[in-house]
């Protein structure tokens, strides 16, 4: 029942009018912060990381110093630079887990994830700055995307059926880590035709983590600065158009009510697209979805506490492949859903302060504690 509200706000903030207005947002954002808060100190203590997770803790940090600056730009309201504190102090810890673990993250067996992290997962590349705003993708269809029960129920996925939501098409994790280091080594945006056959390719049908990494492939092309390479010219159109693809694939996977298995990519896609500037993947709902996965430690995993969520959880071994040298961290966390919860954290304290409520006031980060 409670979901189902859930869902009905959810469609109705996504028929492109803002957020729903009486959301109390103060006690929100200052869950969110000491959230991400308690994550970065989670990621502070000693322990081996690999890239992706770093990755996460990066894209935070933009999205941190974004708000900042725009924070400070501000006519409107005078900020003192207390005020800023708590960004700042999150933005520190960001900076700290990247200068710490870099050097002594896990290197992986494969060379080309290797070089990508140490090339791709650089701070100063990715402070990402464009205006979050509704209105620039194409509509969503309004008709129900799932099939559903008689009741109207959404249909239980088959693990067959999952798999092919999650990954199906390409590229696949090997094709999309041979076509990013390729924009690396040799030779700064490197291409190759098999590469730009599958990554430009718009005539199959491709789900999940296969379109979210085309998506991560132009982005990291666009960071590198290949936007004056002839094959890179057409990025942000290109860029639109997947975003306005992974739109449509959000609804349908928040219509299945985002079963067990789907909370690394749900991440993935509202915190790249959202990070681009398309409001529509920005959703109070979604933090108070997101939030109950972390974990006591401070760590986020795909199962959920408390019940809120009626559909069934199997255990995470499920038949579904486990992405690359995944990053088991206990209690069920792994190392790229919760770099990918930093990121979908600093995203959505950006929204809050940015689009949804610009009045309500900066959580002191330790008020919880006065
Ligand atoms: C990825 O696709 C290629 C074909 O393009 C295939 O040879 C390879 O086995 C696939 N890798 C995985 C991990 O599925």
């Amino acid at each position: 029942m409670v979901w189902k509200i859930q869902l009905l706000l959810f469609l109705a903030a996504t028929a492109n009018t803002t957020a729903e207005g009486r959301h109390d947002y103060p006690p929100q954002l200052m869950h969110t912060v000491n959230s991400l808060n308690k994550l970065l100190d989670y990621m502070l203590e000693p322990r081996s990381v690999i890239g992706d997770m770093i990755f996460g803790v990066v894209l935070a940090r933009g999205q941190l110093a974004v708000l900042r600056r725009h924070l400070a730009q501000r006519q409107d309201v005078k900020m003192e630079p207390e005020d800023l504190s708590a960004i700042s102090i999150l933005e520190n810890k960001c900076e700290e887990i990247y200068r710490k673990y870099m050097p002594i993250r896990l290197r992986a067996i494969k060379e080309n994830y290797d070089i990508i992290v140490d090339n791709v997962v650089r701070e100063e590349l990715w402070d990402v700055d464009y205006p979050l705003t509704f209105g620039k993708l194409r509509k969503v269809p309004r008709r129900s995307l799932i099939k559903r029960g008689p009741h109207g129920e959404p249909q239980k996925l088959t693990s067959k059926q999952r798999l092919a939501l999650l990954l199906s098409g390409r590229p696949n994790e090997t094709e999309s880590d041979s076509c990013i280091s390729l924009l690396i080594h040799p030779q700064l945006c490197g291409t190759s035709p098999s590469c730009w056959n599958i990554m430009a390719n718009k005539d199959e049908e491709i789900h999940g983590y296969s379109l979210t990494h085309r998506l991560l492939y132009l982005q990291i092309a666009r960071q590198l600065g290949c936007g004056g390479r002839v094959e890179f010219a057409d990025s942000e159109a290109a860029i639109r158009s997947l975003c306005s693809d992974i739109l449509v694939e959000l609804k349908r996977i928040v219509e299945l009510q985002v079963p067990a298995g789907f909370w690394d990519l749900f991440l993935e896609e509202v915190s790249l697209c959202g990070m681009e500037g398309f409001a529509e993947f920005l959703n109070p709902l979604f933090i108070d979805w997101i939030l109950p996965l972390q974990t006591p430690a401070g760590c986020f995993a795909d199962r959920v506490q408390d019940g809120w969520l009626d559909a069934p959880i199997e255990p995470p071994a499920l038949s579904i492949r486990r992405k690359r040298e995944d990053g088991d961290l206990g209690d069920g966390c792994t190392m790229h859903i919760t770099g990918m919860a930093a990121i979908f954290l600093a995203l959505n304290i950006r929204a809050t302060i940015e689009i949804w409520n610009p009045d309500v006031p900066l959580p002191s980060l330790y008020r919880e504690q006065d």
